[in-house]
């Protein structure tokens, strides 16, 4: 495709991965990094910029950015109206901490969230990341029921807290290797999985309430109801790989909470501010009501680290508890977060969050059918992901094939979402891609699959030797 509007630029790849000035700054830097970030294989370049929805490295590589700083930076490079907005407010404030010394900026934003928070929801603590939000809104759930037990479900993720991450993250299997501790409170079921069920074999579609039953039944045999004080949940599986539950599921997880007491908290880190085509996920489906509902990643509409707990007056105005952090509404994070929300208020953004999913669909969802290891192709707004499995009989997770097909998704500058060990792959792009080069990137994802499933690469024997083994 060629055009005259910078904005449909379309990627080009014109090196080997890493290209030679990606690999002389690794060779560089790599011993100052930990292992971890050292570990450049998932991702063998280094940014030197922006241009619109594309990634420069520093080759002069262009790669589309499905990945938008992980959800982070949803309206593209930071938009010039939330960057004016932060700038005012350093201008007039500098740093503040807000939990402490009330200031304009932070009332503003408080205002603007209560604004559109749906339900009961109107109170609002502040924080600095989607990890201290839970570990915060575990707290309120705590005092506000005076309760121990968390219900929490598999495969969500809560970032990196050695709580959540030992209790209830999908990086579970820290603890069998001995990074983090077991915990106590955290009681987890499956996720709500309508394509791979924990009770039957086979693709589904599968009645995902069968999870509700197993809690309803069974777990309520070793967990005394009354001693659970909520239910944390993603209302679309993110790191997960991207499901969503049905109505059905909200109507029964909603009628258990109410009989037995529980809160029902909303993990809505990854999936506010417009990532799944409304401005909050919950908005999906009718009648939800939660108690807690947390903000994150999207809601610093590429500016400032901001997260949010939002509460009802039950839970939250008659705490004691302090759960801010130093830099939790720090007012330029602030102006910056309602500039974002002005932003998506103004419309348009919420429509091409659905374009691309009716996009991805429209371009993806046939390898279904024409492609022996596409198990699955899910998603909710503008974030997406293709699960990979060795064949539809065994539906066996294929890790290998995800991570084969990124690479080749790379060499064509399609930049996603992929970790080892794990079996799909993800798109979570900017929601204001223009639909061209979104479906553009599809049709390179599409590609590089029937590339790739030519020659499969090898599977290891179980999922855990794959994360173990995956090239380095
Ligand atoms: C659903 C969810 N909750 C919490 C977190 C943690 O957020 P943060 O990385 O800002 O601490 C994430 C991050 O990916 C997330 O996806």
């Amino acid at each position: 495709m060629t055009t005259q509007d910078p904005r449909l630029e379309l990627p080009r790849v014109q090196t080997p991965l890493p290209g030679p000035q990606s690999a002389w700054l690794f060779a560089r830097h790599d011993r100052n990094l930990t292992g971890a970030n050292a570990d450049h294989h998932i991702y063998p370049l280094v940014e030197a910029g922006k241009r619109g929805h594309l990634i420069v490295d520093a080759d002069g590589n262009t790669f589309a950015d499905h990945m938008s700083a992980w959800g982070a930076s949803p309206l593209g490079p930071t938009p010039p109206d939330v960057k004016a907005a932060m700038d005012a407010a350093w201008d007039r404030h500098g740093m503040q901490i807000s939990g402490w010394l009330p200031n304009q900026a932070a009332l503003g934003l408080v205002e603007t969230l209560v604004g559109i928070a749906p339900g009961r929801l109107s109170r609002v603590e502040y924080s600095v990341s989607g990890t201290l939000a839970v570990e915060a809104a575990v707290k309120f759930m705590r005092e506000a029921t005076r309760r121990p037990l968390i219900i929490t479900f598999g495969g969500q993720y809560h970032g990196e807290s050695t709580y959540m991450t030992a209790g209830a993250s999908s990086d579970l299997s820290n603890v069998s290797s001995g990074r983090t501790q077991y915990v106590s409170g955290v009681v987890m079921v499956p996720y709500p999985n309508r394509f791979r069920s924990p009770f039957r074999r086979g693709p589904g579609p599968f009645d995902e309430c069968e999870v509700l039953d197993y809690l309803d039944y069974l777990l309520v045999q070793q967990v005394h109801p009354g001693q659970v004080a909520g239910v944390l949940i993603e209302p679309v599986l993110g790191e997960g790989g991207i499901h969503a539950p049905t109505q059905r599921f909200w109507d029964r997880l909603q009628a258990l909470c109410r009989r037995w007491g529980w809160l029902l908290c909303l993990d809505e880190v990854q999936t506010c501010m417009g990532r799944c085509g409304t401005m909050f996920a919950m908005q999906r489906w009718n009648g939800i009501d939660p108690d807690l509902l947390l903000l994150g990643k999207a809601f610093a509409a590429g500016g400032q680290p901001i997260a949010a707990i939002l509460g009802t007056d039950a839970v939250m105005a008659q705490t004691e508890l302090h759960l801010g952090s130093t830099y939790g509404f720090a007012p330029a994070a602030c102006a910056g977060a309602q500039a974002g929300i002005a932003r998506i208020l103004a419309g348009g953004v919420l429509e091409n969050a659905l374009e691309l999913e009716r996009i991805f669909h429209e371009v993806l969802a046939p390898l279904r059918v024409a492609v022996a290891q596409v198990g699955d192709v899910r998603a909710v707004g503008a974030m997406a992901a293709v699960e990979f499995v060795t064949d539809k009989a065994s539906l066996r997770p294929a890790p290998a094939l995800q991570y084969a097909v990124h690479h080749a998704c790379l060499r064509r500058g399609v930049l996603g979402i992929s970790q080892r060990g794990k079996w799909h792959y993800r798109l979570q792009p900017a929601l204001t891609m223009p639909p061209a080069v979104f479906r553009h990137s599809c049709e390179l994802i599409a590609d590089a699959i029937h590339d790739v499933v030519q020659h499969p690469p090898t599977e290891r024997s179980d999922v855990q030797d794959a994360v173990a083994l995956a090239p380095r």
